[in-house]
């Protein structure tokens, strides 16, 4: 009886004891599906994932007629259910690295340091891994891993130069312009120009070529699919060589494809190689300019100044050996003198629309930008709530969502000048339009047009794809709007 007692109460105290815990341990998901647990446990299930898929393709296969499949197997496809199988095995070498990364970067965030850490018990590693593992393993997100698979193509291989071309140009031109000394005089600008912040930076490739422009370049990710997938770019231990890893970006959508799998050089299954440069923090050091990572949610970003001043916003670095040029934006961000602080550039690449609530995206620009600081901003419209699921960001569904006229008519209230447009917030009178083929649709200065923009500055159309497949037979084409935009007051 006595015995008993002592059990009873042995077990409660076992249960207060793993509430308390439970209660006061750091919560593993401050950006929920986009967090540290959700990203590793998604890289790491990569391939049980992807085999759990393909098993059920082969029982959808199975389950045809014999005839049927006598049919299917002349063509060769059980042989390309097979090849599937291989190509998630590769795709897997790069996921695992990924998750193996880390795992050593973030040991106690990931319940990796077998105890050893400072609030570590020897119990935690085991219970915080299989907390986050069950807790993730439904959320794994296998659309989020291909998501970063396929920006890896975009962002930093030859073969997304097409597409990086065509989106990064217009924004490069402006970034160009700011950065010549002559811009501080015209009426669109009041330069210097120095720093800039690129929020919902993704793989971070405009943001590293902005960088070797001279800039100071903030990148702003809040999902950690795409910081672990940079970050495994930017370790030596993992990328040391250009085209060094390879990829088979496409394998996962069978749908429209013209070229049967053994022909690995077109089909769905072909591989692509990356990276085309080997990125590093200091790159652009030689240049004049820096690169700074902030992981993390732009909306809760300060302006420079106070972010020196009260430390709110830290850009993150967990891992004493992972590169720590973390410089703050340039002290010229205050820019004109008006001593108020802020970014003297904000740019948006397929991004103001990933918001929740756009009005929150369009007021923090406004904040975090000095007078006289530039927004450049260009990307489609493409609201969550209407498209769960099209980009890597979009997590949840819009509150609201906007026509261009409403942007940049609540942009103007603000107190932004968006140059080109009119007070109805539409494109100021044009006479016509016409491609160049480069993916750009012209417009012809018109009656009324304002007068001394600078070329690189008009607002245009610009037609381009979204890490797309090329070989498909079916293609999304955005007509994406390119606009700068000027913070007045
Ligand atoms: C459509 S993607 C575009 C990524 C990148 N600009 C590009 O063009 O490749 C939008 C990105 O914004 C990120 N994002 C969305 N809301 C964010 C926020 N509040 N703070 C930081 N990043 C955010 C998402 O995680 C996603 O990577």
């Amino acid at each position: 009886m006595f015995l008993a007692v002592l059990l009873v109460l042995f077990l409660s105290l076992l249960f207060i004891l793993h509430l308390y815990i439970s209660s006061t341990l750091p919560s593993p998901k401050p950006h929920g599906i986009f967090s540290l647990p959700a990203a590793y446990t998604s890289f790491s299930s990569y391939l049980s994932l992807s085999n759990a898929e393909l098993t059920r393709m082969r029982a959808s296969y199975a389950s045809i007629s014999h005839s049927h499949k006598k049919l299917g197997y002349s063509i060769g496809y059980p042989a390309k259910l097979n090849r599937l199988a291989e190509i998630y095995q590769r795709n897997a070498k790069i996921t695992r690295s990924i998750a193996a990364l880390a795992e050593l970067q973030f040991p106690n965030e990931l319940g990796k340091s077998g105890g050893s850490g400072v609030n570590s018990p020897w119990w935690w590693g085991s219970w915080f891994t299989n907390r986050t593992t069950s807790q993730f393993a439904s959320t794994a997100s296998l659309v989020r891993v291909r998501e970063s698979l396929k920006h890896f193509v975009r962002d930093w291989s030859t073969d997304g130069a097409i597409e990086r071309k065509v989106i990064f140009t217009p924004v490069l031109d402006v970034l160009r312009y700011l950065s010549s000394s002559s811009t501080s005089t015209s009426p669109f600008t009041s330069g210097p120009y120095k720093s800039l912040l690129i929020p919902g930076s993704g793989l971070s490739r405009l943001a590293y070529e902005s960088s070797l422009l001279g800039f100071h370049t903030t990148a702003c990710e809040l999902s950690m699919f795409m910081n672990l997938a940079f970050r495994f770019l930017l370790d030596e231990s993992t990328t040391s060589q250009i085209n060094q890893h390879e990829v088979h970006p496409y394998a996962h959508w069978l749908s429209h494809q013209r070229v049967s799998w053994q022909d690995d050089s077109e089909s769905a299954f072909r591989s692509v190689k990356f990276p085309d440069v080997v990125p590093s923090l200091r790159d652009a050091e030689v240049k004049g300019g820096s690169l700074e990572l902030v992981e993390g949610d732009f909306l809760t970003l300060s302006k420079p100044q106070q972010q020196r001043q009260h430390s709110g916003q830290q850009p993150i670095d967990p891992n004493p050996n992972f590169p720590s040029s973390f410089p703050s934006p340039s002290s010229s961000s205050t820019g004109n003198g008006t001593g108020t602080g802020g970014y003297d550039i904000l740019l948006t690449l397929f991004f103001i629309d990933t918001s929740p609530n756009i009005l929150s995206t369009l007021s923090h620009i406004h904040h975090l930008l000095r007078p006289g600081g530039i927004w450049i901003n260009l990307g489609p419209l493409l609201y969550t709530s209407s498209a769960l699921g099209s980009y890597p960001g979009s997590g949840g569904g819009s509150r609201l969502e906007l026509s261009l006229d409403g942007i940049v008519r609540v942009g103007r209230g603000l107190g932004m000048d968006v140059v080109g447009f009119g007070e109805d917030g539409r494109k100021r009178k044009k006479r016509g339009t016409g491609e160049d083929g480069d993916g750009e649709e012209e417009e012809e200065e018109g009656e009324g047009e304002e007068e001394g923009i600078p070329e690189c500055m008009k607002p245009r159309t610009i037609c381009c794809e979204y890490t797309a497949d090329k070989s498909t037979m079916m293609r999304w084409i955005y007509e994406a709007e390119f606009f700068v935009a000027r913070k007045v007051c």
